[in-house]
């Protein structure tokens, strides 16, 4: 029995195929021996089917049956029959019919897996990874390495009917800045050199425009070296597009269409056209750049209300620039001491010094600050926070960066335990005119918040010189349900804009030259304007399939440090190959 000679695979089959002869060729799923009759799960990548073998009427194949163990590779020839009322499983699309088995090969035989083959198995993560492939077998992980694939042919198949074209890009190049560190593949023939693996196509699809494709895309791996998080992996897909002459607008409409075909074809349901926030008041009311909009739950500043008070934490604050911001908490969730503690944990880590609570009972401010807020005081707050009966008001007082941060960590916090995500509808969100430029402490110098080839707004080139943190890019992210699923900008393609942004950055002429002298080059040729963006292919499809991490839907992840459990990656080479690229490993400082 081979694949030509498969008539079905085990999921498709039902009532219609009822006294067909069938073929059909996967794996064991489990044998039960009932005496004179021995029934079989058989499991391919579409489903499961029960096969029966019966020692009366075809005594070789029953033999064989007697053998056959989980995970054993067959191939049968049978006929489709209906299953007796009492045996049917309302559970699996198969569940009314069954196959008696005339025939039986089987192809190989299995070790008893290191984990059971099923669904609803708790197996440790480590042990998953390390034997990926048996995991990929089980129905729910089958199920969406194949949705993935499903996800992949609708971007293609609209992005080329829209007019896009596939362009392949190298992948191994030089550097191009995304903000992470870069995976380096040394050269043999230039020893001592170096290719990059690239965090992103970047300046290939800036220069398929200079080449004329004016419209490009590319489903395409790319390679960051970064800390990693349940929504990162090392090396990750992104569906990248950019666009020739296009407005801010022409990007986020054509995005827009791609998505609302995607989320038709998988049924998931958020609204279109999709809102727009800039990043100011993205910080303002949920302090982050990717605002959850499932919940309220907004941020409001406290400054004014409580600018004349004499609570020392908050003059202290006033006095240093601080800002005092808080979140209303709604009825339902009484604080408790230690809940406390638990918020302050939450908040700690970034900065703030702890979480001001201030509750609401019988219309009455409660908690330990009232007395040296002042009844009148802590009330207003209250109202202005709007605070209902049974709720309580969260004040953080901190430097603007950190009371955004502790803030959102706080309001996503009471999202989740509130579960206030769950039961309301996907929210996808423009978030634009974020700033161009942030002061890096650690290398004292203003760095691109986006990329250092993002447009700049006409009217700010005057401030590149004197205040690069108050010029605005023309850089837009798009966020579904609190996740970063895309980004992108309109693009600089004027030379002398370019290098004026370099110097901003602190690169001298030679030093920009060096990096990026092959794009300004291109830049001396006609360049149309452009502008683009990119989806984060895997992190999309975590959302669209409910996952928890983004490990469940690519096929082959790598843990949280980088390994890749199955091939023992990474791992270290030979002499040899060390050698042919004169490199020495300094074993002291590893
Ligand atoms: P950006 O860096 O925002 O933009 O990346 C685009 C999208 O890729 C996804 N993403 C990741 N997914 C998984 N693991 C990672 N380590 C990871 N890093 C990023 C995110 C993100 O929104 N060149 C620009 C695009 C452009 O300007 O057109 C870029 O790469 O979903």
């Amino acid at each position: 029995m081979n694949c030509e000679e498969r008539t079905h695979y085990c999921g498709e089959l039902n009532k219609k195929n009822l006294n067909q002869e069938v073929v059909l060729l996967g794996w064991v799923r489990r044998q039960r021996d009932l005496g004179s009759l021995i029934f079989v799960d058989l499991r391919d990548r579409s489903g499961i089917v029960q096969l029966v073998f019966s020692e009366e009427k075809n005594p070789k194949e029953y033999a064989v049956a007697k053998r056959l163990r989980s995970e054993y590779v067959i191939g049968i020839k049978g006929k489709v029959l209906s299953r007796g009322e009492k045996d049917k499983n309302p559970y699996i699309s198969t569940g009314e019919i069954e196959v008696l088995v005339s025939q039986i090969e089987i192809f190989s035989e299995s070790e008893t897996p290191p984990f059971p083959i099923e669904d609803d198995a708790i197996i440790n993560e480590e042990l998953k990874l390390e034997y990926r492939y048996l995991d990929l077998r089980r129905p729910v992980q089958s199920q969406r390495i194949q949705q993935r694939h499903k996800l992949l042919q609708i971007v293609r198949e609209h992005l080329s009917k829209e007019g896009f074209l596939e362009i392949e890009t190298p992948f191994l190049t030089r550097s191009t800045p995304e903000g992470a560190r870069d995976f380096l593949v040394p050269s043999r023939l230039r020893a001592g050199n170096f290719y990059a693996l690239p965090q992103s196509p970047q300046l290939f699809k800036q220069l398929c425009m200079v080449a004329g494709f004016d419209k490009y895309f590319q489903v395409v791996r790319c390679f960051r070296d970064e800390d990693l998080r349940a929504d990162r992996q090392p090396e990750f897909t992104q569906i990248d597009i950019e666009m020739s002459f296009p407005t801010e607008n022409a990007v986020m409409t054509m995005a827009e269409k791609l998505l609302e075909n995607i989320f038709k074809e998988f049924s998931f349901e958020a609204t279109f056209p999709v809102p727009k926030i800039s990043y100011k008041e993205a910080m303002e009311k949920y302090g982050t750049d990717k605002p959850d909009l499932r919940f309220a739950l907004e941020l409001k500043t406290l400054n004014d209300l409580v600018k004349d008070c004499n609570f020392g934490v908050f003059r202290s604050a006033l006095e240093n620039g601080e800002s005092i911001r808080g979140i209303a908490v709604p009825p339902g969730y009484p604080i408790s001491r230690k809940e406390h503690s638990n918020l302050e944990e939450i908040v700690k880590p970034f900065g703030a010094k702890g979480v001001i609570i201030i509750s609401r009972a019988d219309g009455k401010p409660v908690g330990s600050l009232v007395k040296h807020l002042g009844e009148d005081l802590a009330n207003s707050i209250l109202n202005f926070l709007d605070v209902k009966d049974g709720g309580s008001a969260l004040i953080v007082a901190a430097p603007y960066s950190i009371s955004c941060a502790s803030l959102s960590a706080l309001r996503l916090y009471f999202g989740k335990a509130l579960k206030l995500c769950e039961s309301s509808k996907n929210s996808l969100l423009w978030v634009h005119r974020f700033p161009a430029f942030e002061w890096s402490m650690e290398e004292s110098r203003w760095v691109s918040c986006h990329h250092p080839f993002t447009m700049i707004r006409e009217e700010d080139i005057p401030f590149l010189e004197q205040e690069p943190g108050r010029i605005e890019a023309l850089a837009y992210d798009i966020v579904l349900n609190g996740s970063e699923i895309g980004g992108g900008s309109i693009r600089i393609h004027r030379e002398e804009l370019q290098r004026k942004i370099f110097k901003a950055l602190g690169f001298t002429e030679e030093e920009a030259l060096q990096k990026f002298g092959f794009l300004l080059k291109a830049f001396k040729f006609g360049v149309p304007p452009h502008g683009g963006i990119a989806f984060g292919l895997d992190r999309l499809a975590m959302i669209l399939m409910g996952c928890e991490s983004i490990r469940d839907v690519i096929p082959f992840p790598k843990t949280t440090s980088g390994l890749c459990l199955m091939t023992s990656s990474p791992s270290e080479v030979d002499e040899r190959q060390l050698k042919e690229l004169k490199l020495k490993i300094d074993k002291e400082k590893n």
